[in-house]
């Protein structure tokens, strides 16, 4: 376990830092860790600097410690469904997680080893116990099954004091609707590093997508 614990509040506080840094958190699947430095790279350039790794592949881990050598770049986890997932994201260099959901043991294990996390909430209730535990910086997940922007402004109404990065089904088409509303920071997407561009190996298109991506309004 590491001595660096961290409170829901001081989590919060970094998570929320992270999602101001740019519009979009590109949420990448590596399947050939010799993509993972062309591939951050590209989306650092490209403006996007704040990346999610999901923990779905078996070069996940080895993507994340690659890409936590790129300078310019904040590398994160996603998926982290279990304590181990944590301690194994950390020891592999992410500086933050991302969770679908959230659990009492995932979040005492993000507490316990001190990786700023942004936990899953797809429901006010969710979200509600959240916020009773100091989590004020959430995932909406999975935002457009869950109700899209208008559940997200609705839940908005009675509980103004969270801010959420949604993510799950977010591309070109809506995420407008999403970055507009008073209660997000940022979205979370894979449409900016979609898999066939990193088979091809086409940094060039991600930088593109990711300029595009990297001046929407907030
Ligand atoms: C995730 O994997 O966290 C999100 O589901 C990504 O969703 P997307 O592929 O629809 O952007």
């Amino acid at each position: 376990m590491s001595s660096d614990r961290l409170t829901p509040a001081e989590a919060s506080a970094r998570t929320l830092e992270l999602c101001r840094i740019a519009p979009v958190i590109p949420v990448i699947t590596v399947h050939d860790a010799a993509h993972a430095r062309p591939l951050a790279e590209a989306l650092i350039d490209g403006g996007l600097p704040v990346l999610e790794v999901t923990l779905r592949t078996p070069a996940a881990l080895e993507a994340i410690s690659i890409m936590a050598e790129v300078a310019g770049g904040y590398v994160g986890a996603g998926t982290l469904l279990t304590p181990d997932d944590v301690m194994r994201a950390k020891a592999a260099g992410a500086t933050f997680g991302v969770s679908p959901g959230s659990t009492d043991r995932l979040l005492d294990a993000v507490a316990a080893e001190g990786l700023p996390t942004l936990p899953g909430a797809a429901t006010a209730t969710e979200a509600m116990r959240l916020l009773d535990r100091g989590y004020t910086t959430q995932k909406f997940f999975p935002a457009e099954a869950a109700g899209g922007a208008s559940a997200l402004k609705a839940i908005g109404a009675p509980i103004p004091q969270i801010t959420f990065c949604p993510t799950g089904g977010i591309g070109p088409g809506n995420v407008r609707d999403y970055l507009t509303l008073a209660n997000v920071a940022c979205v979370g997407g894979s449409w900016v590093c979609p898999n066939d561009l990193i088979a091809a190996g086409d940094w060039a298109a991600i930088v593109n997508i990711a300029r595009t991506a990297s001046v929407l309004v907030r």
